[in-house]
């Protein structure tokens, strides 16, 4: 079978530099329009390992989801979410870490003082709150990601706990803000947002200063960016330089009115008040199907459904698949891999004797019983997409 995808990266490794990009861009920017789907408006970057271009001005990539098939997602393979430039290279020496705010001695340490903290590891699902956005009806405005703004990596490096106990973080200390080196565009606030102290201080919160066992690389924040396990990406500040303890939230475009959701569903076109609004913390529990793909054409026989499932702080319980649209549904085997925030792996064999067309579908469900809903919750942002999965296959 020849995905569509296939046939444009089949096409496109000659034809496409990401010099080339931008009149192909106005292309895809006009076939993602409301209705059509996700994947329809891919364009897949050459040098990118298959990566699909979400934005050229600032880089946005996406993991198509036929890559979720290995637990941890190879860092070629890794979305890429930025809101600006990414920073021009930090030499080694050049990199200076400042922590200060509301604690006893502020202070700067620099990458060679980092590396000699002690080290701790985290495998964590990294997810973009925006991811699904595309999904959402009716649509909304924002980097309209398909359902691959999502990978699962090991993340090591020193605790931020560690890093703010030298400083002695006063009685005061109720959140803990992260600026990041972004070359931010004028007129652009930088990015800062903080998140609680109670999660600054979780021992599995890092100052990660690596990936899957090698240094970060730029896309992902060399030479150090926080690692908030469990919570949207954006928590996960990138390019980190700057640490600050403030006595309440940080006050800033990243957290207000961005990342936010409103207290109660409102209706598209309704006005929230800033005051009816939080800031979006953990992820949600949700599944996506990687294979088969959508529109697949397959032969009858034994076929294999499988895909990824994640809770953000909490764990999967069961994955169920449906191949008859919902009607009836089988619980898919769990993979082996597991650790506290990260995704499970999962399958289910499915025997198809008839040919016809059928719509697959995938249903996590949490360590607390909270099942995918059949219809996400809407939001003017398009935050959190996490609606039952689905595909149609043709059988012949
Ligand atoms: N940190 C900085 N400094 N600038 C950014 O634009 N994007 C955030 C977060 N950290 C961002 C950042 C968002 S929205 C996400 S989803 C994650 O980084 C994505 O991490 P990744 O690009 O390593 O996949």
């Amino acid at each position: 079978m020849t995905s569509r995808r296939q046939f444009i990266k089949k096409t496109s490794t000659a034809a496409f530099t990401l010099a080339a990009i931008p009149s192909a861009l106005a292309w895809a920017l006009r076939a993602a329009a409301p209705g059509s789907q996700a994947n329809d408006s891919a364009i897949v970057v050459p040098d990118a390992d298959g990566l699909i271009l979400r934005s050229y001005r600032f880089r946005d990539l996406e993991t198509p989801v036929e890559y979720f098939n290995t637990w941890l997602t190879p860092v070629p393979r890794f979305f890429v979410r930025n809101h600006m430039h990414q920073p021009t290279e930090f030499g080694s020496d050049s990199w200076k870490l400042t922590i200060g705010g509301e604690v006893v001695k502020p202070y700067t340490l620099g990458l060679n003082a980092l590396a000699k903290l002690k080290s701790h590891t985290v495998v964590n699902t990294l997810e973009c709150a925006g991811n699904g956005r595309s999904l959402h009806r009716p649509q909304v405005p924002g980097v309209q990601w398909g359902k691959g703004a999502v990978g699962t990596a090991r993340f090591s490096g020193p605790r931020l706990a560690d890093v703010l106990d030298r400083a002695g973080i006063k009685v005061s200390s109720k959140h803990v803000a992260f600026r990041g080196a972004d070359e931010v565009p004028s007129n652009v606030p930088p990015f800062i947002r903080s998140i609680p102290i109670e999660k600054a201080l979780d021992p599995d919160t890092l100052i990660a200063t690596h990936m899957n066992g090698a240094p970060l690389n730029k896309n992902h924040g060399f030479p150090a960016r926080a690692l908030v396990p469990g919570w949207i990406g954006a928590a996960s500040c990138k390019w980190l330089t700057e640490i600050t303890v403030l006595d309440k939230e940080f006050v800033g475009n990243f957290m207000s009115p961005g990342y936010r959701l409103p207290n109660t569903p409102v209706k598209p076109g309704e006005t929230v008040k800033p005051e009816d609004t939080h800031s979006v913390t953990s992820l949600v529990v949700k599944s996506v199907i990687a294979s088969p793909g959508d529109g697949a054409s397959l032969k009858l026989g034994k076929l294999s459904i499988h895909g990824a499932a994640w809770a953000g702080e909490d764990s999967i319980s069961r994955v169920d698949v449906s191949t008859d649209g919902g009607t009836t549904w089988s619980e898919a085997e769990l993979g082996s891999d597991e650790a506290r925030y990260a995704w499970r792996l999962w399958k289910l064999d499915w025997k198809v004797a008839k040919p016809g067309a059928y719509t697959i579908m995938s249903r996590a469900t949490d360590g607390h019983l909270r099942t995918q809903p059949a219809q996400a919750v809407w939001n003017p942002s398009g935050y959190l997409y996490n609606a039952v999965d689905q595909v149609t296959v043709h059988v012949s």
